[in-house]
């Protein structure tokens, strides 16, 4: 056990003490930075005095999801167990496919474009869910968002045919209120689409040897071990951040390569961190954004994810034989994963291609091109709700209609001190200006993208076109994608028409 200030107790203290006048003293709460999303610097963020103490670093092996093939999948949503610490038995939820090898998180899919996929998840918690194919252009009413509850015992099949380009997905709990939580506590799992283009590239393609998922995640861990999701009102208004990292739910893992390309699938499943992703200084080539591949590669040092994020890279290690490299987060200071490149090359060599894709569309658009604004900010007050134009997500609300097939610009507007995200269901979108200027949309970003950060005090423009799949009643959502935000109303919803 540790012997740190109580963070929590402390500030719940402050705000007794304070009796809460006119919450005006508190609205730095609410609406200032300083969440470690603007980097705060710290990853030993203690919220809590009764606190496992850390594994060693390095130790335990990263473990890779089991790879799902096909196209009939039959998912069960349970309550799990999983040894996140030698010796202890942590209360998780899984999904799994019936082997019962996931005992936190769920199995990679890996489906095909052009393929009729049929899939089946099976609440066996005790608590309603649901389970939305973030990332995926699908009809509203199998797209698994706050409408298409599962109550316990009860089942929910997304039956729809692949039609979008190869890129790597997930999908996770979307309950309305509880979403956070529930991610938190397991409820995620990484999708990956192939198509006759990623066919055809020289990438590493072996999945968990050369091709590796890597699902990041933080978590406050209480000193019985068990995943401590208590966010105080501060940190719901920040967003809840860990001070342990684990990738695939392994703290702190190390993973053994061989010399040559490896390609790193990322996914951002944390609840409420911004990364600043960096290979102690290595470069690396950044292939894939959020729903493709991007023109060509992009090479950098570091990269940023916001929650929900994706980011296909390639790094090459074949000089590196023997050697490691540490993935850090710049942002906080933290390492989260080492790679020992000290495995015997037995898979195929790549050379990776500097063109990737010719097939991307950019929409066009002009000064006549419709434009609809969503403003982000917060109702006052320590535990004012989130809001998107004013108001708060409202189920029985429909926020916004949008007509089919037309190319329009959305701009987001974060006029709060705290980082924000957006993100859209239903299809990708393109990036064209970073407050106010297409030049501040940085060369990794010029993609298809399904989230995007909005960092505090500025703006972003998309241009966006709802294609194929109408539906009057059952609405699509958006919404910022820190969990804790989403929760407390930062969320809207819009019908194709
Ligand atoms: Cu990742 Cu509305 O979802
Ligand atoms: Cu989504
Ligand atoms: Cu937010």
């Amino acid at each position: 056990m540790k012997n740190k200030i109580n963070r929590r107790d402390f500030l719940n203290t402050t705000l007794k003490i304070i009796a809460i006048p006119s919450a005006l003293s508190l609205q730095n709460c609410g609406d200032s930075g300083g969440n470690g999303n603007g980097g705060n610097g710290n990853e030993n963020n203690n919220p809590s005095t009764s606190q496992i103490n850390k594994p060693p670093k390095f130790a335990k092996n990263l473990l890779i999801p089991k790879l799902l093939t096909g196209t009939n999948f039959n998912l069960n949503i349970k309550n799990s167990t999983h040894s996140f610490f030698d010796g202890i038995n942590t209360n998780t939820y899984s999904i799994d496919d019936g082997s019962g090898q996931m005992s936190y998180l769920g199995p990679t899919l890996k489906l095909r474009k052009g393929a009729t996929v049929n899939i089946q998840y099976t609440n066996n918690l005790s608590i309603n869910t649901t389970m939305h194919n973030h990332g995926m252009h699908l009809p509203s009413n199998i797209d698994g968002g706050v409408h298409n509850i599962i109550a316990p015992s009860n089942s929910f099949t997304a039956n729809w045919t692949i039609n979008q380009k190869a890129c790597t997905n997930w999908y996770h709990s979307h309950l309305m209120d509880s979403t956070a939580e529930q991610v938190y506590r397991g409820l995620a799992g990484m999708t990956i689409i192939e198509d006759s283009e990623s066919d055809a590239l020289d990438l590493p393609k072996t999945y968990g040897v050369d091709d590796i998922p890597l699902i990041i995640q933080d978590k406050v861990f209480a000193a019985d071990g068990s995943l401590d999701y208590s966010p105080s009102t501060m940190e719901h208004n920040h967003g809840y951040l860990g001070d342990m990292f684990l990738v695939n739910g392994v703290i702190t893992p190390k993973l053994s390569v061989e010399p040559k390309q490896i390609r790193l699938r990322i996914l951002n499943a944390s609840n409420a961190r911004v990364y600043n992703f960096s290979l102690g200084g290595k470069s690396f080539t950044q292939i894939a954004t959020d729903n493709a591949f991007l023109e060509n590669g992009v090479n950098m040092t570091s990269l940023k994810l916001s929650p929900a994020e994706r980011a296909e890279i390639v790094i090459d290690l074949s000089s590196n034989f023997n050697q490691s490299v540490v993935l850090k987060d710049l942002s906080s200071g933290a390492e989260i994963m080492k790679i020992n490149i000290d495995k015997t090359s037995i898979t195929p060599k790549t050379t990776m291609p500097y063109a990737l894709t010719t097939t991307l569309t950019r929409f066009a658009f002009d000064t006549n091109t419709p434009t609809r604004k969503f403003s982000l900010a917060k109702n006052s007050g320590p535990t004012g709700s989130f809001t998107i134009n004013g108001v708060s997500m409202n189920k029985a609300v429909i926020n916004q209609r949008v007509p089919l097939n037309q190319i329009e610009i959305w701009e987001v507007v974060n006029a709060m001190s705290m980082v924000h995200n957006f993100h859209i269901h239903a299809t990708h979108f393109w990036i064209i200006e970073r407050n106010g200027s297409s030049a501040n949309v940085p060369a990794n970003e010029q993609g298809y993208k399904d989230t995007v950060r909005v960092d505090a005090n500025s703006s972003v423009k998309f241009v966006v076109k709802m294609v194929d799949y109408t539906n009057s009643t059952i609405p699509y959502m958006f919404h910022c994608h820190i969990l804790e935000h989403e929760d407390r109303g930062m969320m809207g919803q819009f019908i194709v028409e």
